[in-house]
């Protein structure tokens, strides 16, 4: 043992390397070491106090003397959250989706849990808030964040869509139509779209189209306009919104098998009813209701702007874009 321990005063515990290097017995301080014994009585208190020691067989733990649980908290807090919203909840049940709409606060709320209820309900078809969702066949269900509708943006118009669904009908014209008339009036639906209805109206080009389209049964479901009809939700030709392929080969697909017509190839489209399915309350399918209104769409009627109700303005044009 070197001098250098022996001055120290300290006694080491005898072990010593290199002769400058060794365990020494000092006490720790003393604020350490109540430290240590307020943790050891607080780890005591803390196991007596809260759920605990499981039993030997597994199934079954020491519970705690202060009834604290995981559950029960959740509980409390769910409670705490149910009281606000039951406010909110309560009146959504005797009001209109106008009448919510017409309402910032109710409207702000249904903004909230519509989006939810979105994902869950609406998501899969028409995509992750509303944008669509595409198919190699074109859209598989409409975009719902734009100002093209086939039924309407109304708020009454888009609740009728949600509880009772919807289903575009389009005969198949593979018997009434030759192969180079459904040709003829696909170029013309085609430049319909690409130049606007007056200039297809005047193109040489697919004027044989165009009588095709007025002498058969087109202008009866879309319109002499070829904009469409929102009571039949049957498409406005004149934008350059496809619902379906938008190719001059699709557009014949279109109407060589029509749409929902039975024939196997036709293209499909179906909204499902959401009151039928029972799987939504009507609370949840109102929240939808403005949900969607407010994706962006919606368009203003008399019901949801009180001050325009005075005007008694007449329903707008089907399709109007
Ligand atoms: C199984 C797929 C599917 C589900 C689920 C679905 N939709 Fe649709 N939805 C469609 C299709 C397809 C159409 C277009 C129907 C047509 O072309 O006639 C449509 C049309 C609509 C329209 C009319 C759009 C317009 O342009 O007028 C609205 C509004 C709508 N859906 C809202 C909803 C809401 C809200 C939900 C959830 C509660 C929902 N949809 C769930 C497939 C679906
Ligand atoms: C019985 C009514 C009906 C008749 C007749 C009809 N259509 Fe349609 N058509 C519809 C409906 C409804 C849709 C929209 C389907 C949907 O989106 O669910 C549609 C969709 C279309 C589309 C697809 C539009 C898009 O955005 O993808 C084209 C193209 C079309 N029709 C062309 C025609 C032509 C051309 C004729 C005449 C040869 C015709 N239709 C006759 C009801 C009809």
């Amino acid at each position: 043992m070197s001098e250098k321990y022996d001055a120290s005063g300290v006694p080491t515990t005898g072990h010593v390397w290199d002769d400058d290097l060794g365990d020494f017995t000092n006490q720790p301080p003393k604020w350490w070491m109540l430290g240590l014994a307020a943790s050891a009585i607080w780890v005591v208190v803390y196991w007596i106090y809260y759920p605990s020691v499981p039993n030997a067989a597994g199934n079954s733990y020491f519970k705690g003397v202060g009834g604290w649980s995981a559950i029960k908290e959740m509980e409390e807090d769910k409670g705490t959250v149910d009281a606000v919203r039951k406010k909110y909840e309560d009146k959504i049940k005797g009001m209109t989706p106008a009448a919510i709409l017409a309402d910032s606060e109710l409207s702000e709320y249904v903004k909230r849990s519509g989006k939810v209820l979105f994902g869950d309900n609406c998501a899969a078809c028409h995509g992750t808030n509303g944008v669509g969702t595409k198919d190699k066949e074109g859209l598989f269900a409409p975009i719902l964040t734009d100002d093209d509708w086939l039924y309407g943006g109304k708020i009454d118009t888009i609740h009728e869509t949600v509880v009772g669904g919807r289903q575009g009908m389009m005969t198949a014209h593979k018997d009434s139509l030759s192969a180079q008339q459904i040709d003829d009036v696909a170029k013309y639906v085609l430049a319909m779209s690409e130049e606007g209805k007056e200039k297809a109206d005047t193109n040489a080009a697919v004027a044989a189209g165009k009588k095709v389209f007025e002498e058969s049964d087109c202008t009866g479901c879309h319109g002499p306009d070829a904009k469409g009809m929102q009571a039949m939700g049957s498409a406005n030709l004149t934008d350059k919104v496809w619902r379906f392929e938008g190719s001059l080969d699709g557009i014949k697909r279109t109407i060589t098998y029509g749409v929902n017509s039975g024939d196997p190839m036709a293209r499909i489209a179906v909204m499902p009813s959401f009151k039928e399915a029972g799987k939504l309350s009507e609370s949840e399918i109102k929240k939808l209701v403005v949900y969607v209104y407010k994706l962006g769409g919606g368009q203003p009627d008399e019901a949801a702007a009180p001050a325009a109700a005075a005007a008694a303005a007449p329903a707008a044009a089907p399709a109007a874009k």
